[in-house]
């Protein structure tokens, strides 16, 4: 399919999307949100956290509802994209999988974590193998930052795609936490591989 032709199958398919609109009305920047919204209603992930690490964060509507939500807290929210200043939230510009980043995240926090999400995921090919093994690699290097950030009782939130590495994340994760579960949002398009892995308390 020609790129254009993609494009304007990505326009028309956003304006008929309710969260799309939803967003807008409620003053979030994307309608990732309610991804997220649906997950902490199910999961209760803010439940005494006070620190967070938001890693693929633009434009942004994750770390506004973290800012929204937690009180007296330290957010730090990461991407490759430039985005528009959160309140109450630490902005990085740069690839969390570089070691400087890294640094630079452990650095500003000092002490261990409550909670890291991830909603990375590279600008996707159109090939859905493919889109599925980069998100999954992410989700791996996320999950091995999260490991040695969080605190015993720390919580670790990621997309993953349903893929060849899906199997491979999820018992990686059995190894690492005691409690994981996976959800589809129904937010989450239904056309899409895309689902969630919600990780509590490291073993
Ligand atoms: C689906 S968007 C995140 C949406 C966000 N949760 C929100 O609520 O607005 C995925 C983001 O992951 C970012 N990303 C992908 N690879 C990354 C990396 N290595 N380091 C930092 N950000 C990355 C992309 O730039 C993109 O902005």
């Amino acid at each position: 399919m020609k790129k254009n032709k993609i494009s304007k199958n990505w326009i028309n398919k956003q304006r008929r999307d309710i969260y799309v609109r939803k967003s807008k009305i409620e003053g979030y920047r994307s309608r990732a949100i309610y991804k997220l919204k649906e997950i902490d209603e199910k999961f209760k992930i803010l439940k005494e956290v006070v620190s967070v690490i938001d890693l693929g964060a633009a434009p942004g509507s994750w770390s506004q509802y973290f800012s929204q939500k937690i009180q007296n807290g330290k957010i730090l929210a990461i991407d490759l994209l430039e985005f528009e200043k959160i309140n109450k939230v630490e902005q990085l510009i740069g690839d969390f999988t570089e070691e400087t980043y890294k640094q630079k995240i452990r650095e500003y926090f000092n002490k261990k974590v409550d909670l890291v999400v991830s909603d990375m995921a590279v600008n996707t090919t159109g090939n859905k193998n493919l889109d599925s093994i980069v998100t999954g690699e992410l989700c791996m290097e996320a999950m091995s930052f999260a490991k040695n950030q969080l605190n015993h009782k720390g919580k670790f939130i990621s997309k993953l795609f349903m893929g060849t590495s899906f199997n491979e994340i999820v018992s990686e994760a059995k190894n690492i936490f005691k409690d994981v579960r996976v959800f589809k949002p129904l937010s989450s398009r239904k056309d899409s591989k895309e689902n969630f892995i919600i990780c509590k308390i490291l073993r």
